[in-house]
């Protein structure tokens, strides 16, 4: 049954009864404030929040919020309610927004990605098997005839993405008009050498406005897929995107640490996950098991699903594992996580002991066992790349990163 409020549930920290601290939201962020006023004699029922769900054992409640409340369409008002002052009140030590649940007349105003996982595949040509991506590295400082080079080895290797790092955007040292074609002149002649097609997702993160205006210089350079931070862009400048291209949209999350990271107080990645998807995301970061960033697998597949799982109708966002990963970690992601997921890495492909080719085919060679049903040390036997990328980063996740 289609209802007519959004639904927030928050963890709260507080010396209240957890119902009181609900009402105290419920208030801040619908009609009350601290004390009583009396501007008018209406009844203001039609936008007043109340208490839904509580559960004392995760120390959750949940917030009704009319869907009068709220302006359809509008992903910063919504935030502005369901994610606004709540977090600096002085009576509540703690609050975490842990999931936002939106009623379909909602979501449908949202387009969400125009070509999802299947949209994806089809353009790589894969079936069902994990996508495997690359970020330049080192992350800024190349040149475009440099980034050129690397992503040729990358692609040549078998990668089906590469892309910008999250703070590489159009500064001097390597302007986006020029690297926009120097690379897609490469990937045009990995084409007419093995036929496979390569994605190349520039980075055109910046605000709302200059996000469209790059968004339009980047296709007509030649870019065919773009990226962008969605946390420092803002969720405007991810529809601002989406309303503006027809090129796929990958999305990182950089800064998402700040917001996500501690369990009790900020808004979890689930949230972030579900705006992205309805904002139009393609691909989204949402951190991997085994690798470099923070995580579990409790907090990780959570996200798969919400970016996977039948939504209102929108197509699904393809989940990307990525932050020190290398061919070590495939098993171990996709048996928890399945074949619907990107394994991207920058270290783990451009720091293979025989560069970024070879890194790039080690990647190719250990998805491939684990499509077969194979372990990555039996493959390793018959696969050289793969084997002197085990015997560099081991199986499975690193006990340190940064120490080599
Ligand atoms: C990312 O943006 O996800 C990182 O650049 C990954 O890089 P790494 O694989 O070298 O950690
Ligand atoms: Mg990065």
């Amino acid at each position: 049954m289609e209802v007519d409020w959004i639904e927030a549930i928050y963890r709260i920290d507080s010396d209240m009864p957890l119902e009181k601290a609900a009402r105290i939201i419920a208030m801040e962020e619908s009609t009350g404030t601290w004390t009583e006023v009396r501007t008018t004699d209406r009844d203001l029922g039609f936008v007043t929040a109340t208490v839904g769900d509580i559960d004392e054992r995760a120390r959750t409640a949940s917030v009704i919020y009319p869907l009068d409340l709220f302006e359809p369409g509008n992903v910063p008002q919504l935030l502005s309610v369901v994610a606004g002052n709540l977090f600096g009140l002085e009576q509540i030590r703690k609050v975490r927004l842990e999931d936002v649940i939106m009623p379909h007349s909602y979501v449908r105003r949202f387009p969400g990605p125009r070509y999802g996982i299947e949209g994806m595949r089809h353009l790589v040509g894969s079936e069902r098997r994990p996508h495997v991506g690359t970020i330049v590295k080192p992350k800024v400082g190349l040149t475009p005839a440099e980034t050129a080079k690397v992503a040729f080895s990358a692609a040549l290797g078998g990668v089906d993405l590469i892309k910008d790092d999250e703070t590489l955007t159009d500064q001097a040292f390597c302007p986006m008009t020029e690297r926009i074609p120097e690379v897609m002149e490469v990937l045009d002649k990995v084409w007419e050498e093995t036929g496979r097609n390569v994605s190349y997702a520039v980075n055109v993160t910046a605000g709302p406005e200059e996000v469209a205006e790059r968004a339009d210089i980047a296709s007509k350079w030649g870019a065919n897929m773009l990226m962008i931070d969605v946390l420092t862009s803002g969720f405007t400048g991810l529809l601002e995107l989406r309303r503006e291209t027809s090129l796929p949209i990958h999305v990182h999350r950089a800064m998402h640490g700040a917001i996500t990271r501690d369990p009790d107080h900020g808004i979890s990645m689930k949230v972030i996950s579900r705006l992205v998807r309805m904002l139009g995301g393609d691909q989204f970061h949402v951190g991997a098991i085994t690798g470099k960033m923070d995580a579990t697998a409790e907090e990780v597949l959570p996200l798969d699903r919400i970016l996977t799982e039948k939504w209102h109708g929108l197509r699904p966002t393809f989940p990307v594992a990525s932050g020190g990963l290398h061919p070590g970690c495939v098993a171990d992601e996709v048996r928890h996580r399945g074949m619907d997921i990107i394994m991207q890495a920058g270290g783990g492909i451009h720091g293979h002991p025989a560069g970024t080719r070879r890194g790039a085919m080690a990647m190719r060679q250990a998805v491939e066992a684990v499509t077969q049903g194979r372990t990555l040390e039996e493959f390793a036997v018959e696969h050289e790349e793969l084997r002197q990328a085990l015997e560099k980063w081991g199986v499975g996740k690193k006990e340190e990163y940064y120490a080599e």
